[in-house]
Formats: C-alpha cells, sequence, structure tokens
C-alpha cells in the first residue's frame, strides 16, 4: 500500500493526463498475444523493417574499437557538423554545430526543449490531433496547455487564423509536426511561413517536429528552419528512428539558436549526460551514406500505405483520411455508431488487430482510430480483411 505521508511530486501528476493511456490497446494485445493470441499489431509507430546492415556493421565495429566511453554531453562533434550540414543543405540556411544537441531520441529532445523554453505560469499551443506524447511534453515543465484543433475536412491543414485566435499573451511555445503524427498531414511552405510569422511578431517559440521528414510521399518537406527571419525562435526536432529504421537505438537532436543549444547542454548535464559514442558513430557514417537504404523504405512505406488504404475503402462505414506522409492513417470510424475507443477494444477482442484509438491524440479525434502501416502489404490486407468482418458482424447483429 502507498504510504500518503510519502508525496510524489506534481510532476507525476501532471504526467499523467488522459493522454498517458494511450497505449491501453496495445498492452492488452501484447497480453493477448503472450497468452497465444494471433494479432496483428498496428499500434505502436515502430515498423518492422531492420535497421541496414551497414549501420549494425559501423555501431560494432566502434565498439570493437572501445568507443564505449562518455561522449561529449551535447554530442560528438563529427554528428553535430553533419546534422548542421544536413540542415544547411536543407534549408538554405547557415548552421554550425554549436546549434545542434544530441539526445537519446526525439522524444528526450523535445522534453529537454520544452523544459528550456516554457514554464509555470506559460501556455503551450498544440495543434489537435496531436502525438499523444505531446501532452506531457507540453505540461512537464509546469506550462499549461491549449489545444487548437484543425479539421479532417481539410485535411488537418494549418489553420493559422484560429491558431492566432487561441494565442493570449501567456503563450510562450507552439508545437507543430509536419508530416504529422497520427494525421500523416504535410503543412505547405505558406501555411509555415504564415506560423512563423505569427510566432515572430508574438515572440513564441515554434518548436517543429520533423522525424517523419523523410517519409512523405506528396508534397514536400518545409522545414520552419528555412525562413530566415525565424531563426532565432524555431527549434527543429528529429531523429534517425524513422528514417533509417533506428526506433530502438535512441538518437534524436535539437537544432536551433545556439543561446538554447547551449541551454540544452546544460540541462543534459544533469539529465542524459550523453549518448552512447558508438551509437553516435555510426549515425555519423549513416549520414554520410547515399541515401539508398531511407529512399527503400521511403518506397516500401508508401506502397504498404496505398495497399492498407486501398482495403480499407472498400469497408463500409469507414471514412479513411489518405495520408500525404508518415506512417498512419486516421479512419472515422464513427459510420459504424462505435467512437474510437470502442471500435480499438471490440476490434481487439474480436479480430486480433491492435490500433490506437483516436482519444489518444485528442478529444476532437475521438471518433477515429489510428492505423499505422507497419508490416509487409500482406498482412496489412489481412488486417483489413479482418476490420471488414469486425464491421460486418455489428451490421449483421443489428
Ligand atoms: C511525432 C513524433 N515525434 C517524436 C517521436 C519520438 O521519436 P524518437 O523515437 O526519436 O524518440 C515520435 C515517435 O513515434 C513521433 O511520432
Amino acid at each position: 500500500m502507498t504510504n500518503p505521508d510519502f508525496k510524489f511530486s506534481a510532476l507525476t501528476e501532471r504526467l499523467s493526463g488522459p493522454r498517458s493511456r494511450a497505449w491501453d490497446v496495445t498492452d492488452r494485445a501484447v497480453a493477448m498475444e503472450r497468452a497465444g493470441r494471433n494479432i496483428i499489431h498496428l499500434g505502436v509507430g515502430d515498423p518492422d523493417f531492420d535497421t541496414p546492415r551497414s549501420i549494425i556493421d559501423a555501431a560494432t565495429a566502434c565498439m570493437g574499437n572501445h568507443r564505449t566511453h562518455y561522449a561529449p554531453v551535447p554530442g560528438e562533434t563529427d554528428l553535430r557538423q553533419e546534422i548542421a550540414q544536413l540542415y544547411s543543405r536543407q534549408t538554405g540556411q547557415d548552421f554550425d554545430f554549436g546549434q545542434v544537441v544530441i539526445f537519446p531520441g526525439a522524444q528526450a529532445a523535445l522534453f529537454a526543449t520544452m523544459l528550456c523554453l516554457s514554464g509555470p505560469g506559460d501556455e503551450v499551443i498544440l495543434l489537435e490531433p496531436f502525438y499523444a506524447t505531446y501532452e506531457g511534453v507540453a505540461c512537464g515543465g509546469g506550462a499549461d496547455f491549449i489545444t487548437v484543433p484543425l479539421s479532417a475536412d481539410t485535411g488537418y491543414d494549418l489553420d493559422v487564423d484560429k491558431i492566432a485566435n487561441a494565442v493570449s499573451d501567456r503563450t510562450r511555445v507552439i508545437l507543430a509536426n509536419s508530416p504529422g503524427n497520427p494525421t500523416g498531414t504535410v503543412f505547405s511552405r505558406e501555411r509555415w511561413i504564415e506560423l512563423a510569422e505569427l510566432c515572430r511578431k508574438k515572440d513564441i517559440w515554434l518548436i517543429s517536429d520533423e522525424v517523419y521528414s523523410d517519409l512523405i510521399f506528396e508534397g514536400e518537406h518545409f522545414s520552419p528552419l528555412s525562413i530566415p527571419e525565424a531563426r532565432q525562435n524555431v527549434v527543429a526536432i528529429s531523429s534517425v528512428s524513422k528514417s533509417h529504421a533506428m526506433t530502438g537505438w535512441r538518437l534524436g537532436w535539437a537544432i536551433g539558436p545556439r543561446a538554447l543549444a547551449n541551454h540544452l547542454d546544460t540541462l543534459s548535464q544533469s539529465m542524459v549526460f550523453g549518448v552512447s559514442q558508438f551509437t553516435q558513430d555510426a549515425v555519423t557514417q549513416a549520414l554520410r551514406e547515399p541515401p539508398v537504404e531511407l529512399e527503400k523504405i521511403k518506397r516500401t512505406t508508401q506502397a504498404r500505405r496505398d495497399a492498407l488504404c486501398g482495403s480499407l475503402e472498400q469497408v463500409e462505414g469507414l471514412v479513411v483520411h489518405k495520408p500525404a506522409g508518415g506512417m498512419f492513417v486516421m479512419v472515422d470510424v464513427s459510420g459504424t455508431g462505435c467512437d474510437g475507443e470502442e471500435f480499438a477494444n471490440g476490434l481487439l477482442d474480436h479480430s486480433g488487430v491492435a490500433v490506437v484509438p483516436g482519444s489518444a491524440f485528442g478529444d476532437s479525434a475521438k471518433n477515429f482510430v489510428r492505423i499505422g502501416y507497419l508490416t509487409d502489404s500482406a498482412d496489412l490486407i489481412k488486417a483489413a480483411d479482418r476490420i471488414n468482418d469486425f464491421v460486418s458482424s455489428f451490421n449483421s447483429s443489428g
């Protein structure tokens, strides 16, 4: 039993908001699988791709060469330089390694960045539907957050007027993500420029989460770091998790103004204290290679998207919002008479397919489920068949 005299911090409560339950259906699916049930996992965004062999070989060689000591806290200079050059090429602006800080994954980079930019009394704006962990990221440091729902009817495009209306004197940060999780929407250059201008005028930080930027099938990636005037208040966060099939390696970064990088370095001293040397070396090498593996991952992911969306579009009662990027599709299930939570739980029990209820991404998405195209096309078509069976089952039961 918990002794009420031994109290936990207010932080623990703030981190336990509704979105902390985003993975409940997935957890149940894992337990069912352990008990012998056949499950198709289309929940957690971890595709079945293997990390490219050359990266594994590079890491093993580095381990063999005893690159197993503490790395510099903000990251190995070679890797930071490689990332700075990557952004210089992509944005047409100059970046140097002093603007890059390495973290164990984009998740840690997001949390650390938010801690450096906002605190009690401040307000953070999230664009809904948002990645489930953003709630904890936004309020972990004590800030309040508000959400601005983007509409499925307009393809979840940025609505900068609506965002401007939500800005108050307390607004300190806007966190945006393109291609989006869960929506797969790729924000256009024009909308980004409008948003960045709003942030600049109102002295608001803009965090751009770009972890899916290498997985765009229609449209083009645009980083707000490309806008010369926006460089004082824009931070981009990314990682190799999705681009290089390296989710478990835990390597991501923040890139932005040097003053922020210095604060992130200091924060990391007391929180993370660096990322393993051999991981950083392997990623440095991966970023120097021609993007052959990236292309392969992207093309395969696109084919998977097409296979899944094509099959789901045949299921009566579902409205499929085909994504332009990323690895998830949002499906409106309200036509079946269920909300997302009922649908996801019922689907798991009836058909053994694990998806995430839309409520995990904000209240406005409660009639949706998020389905990942994370396995091969044959498996995805099988999953869509099972979804069809499930939907037919309650049609036939009235
Ligand atoms: C939008 C978004 N941001 C950040 C992350 C965290 O990525 P990482 O594995 O680099 O921590 C994820 C992971 O799924 C994500 O979907």
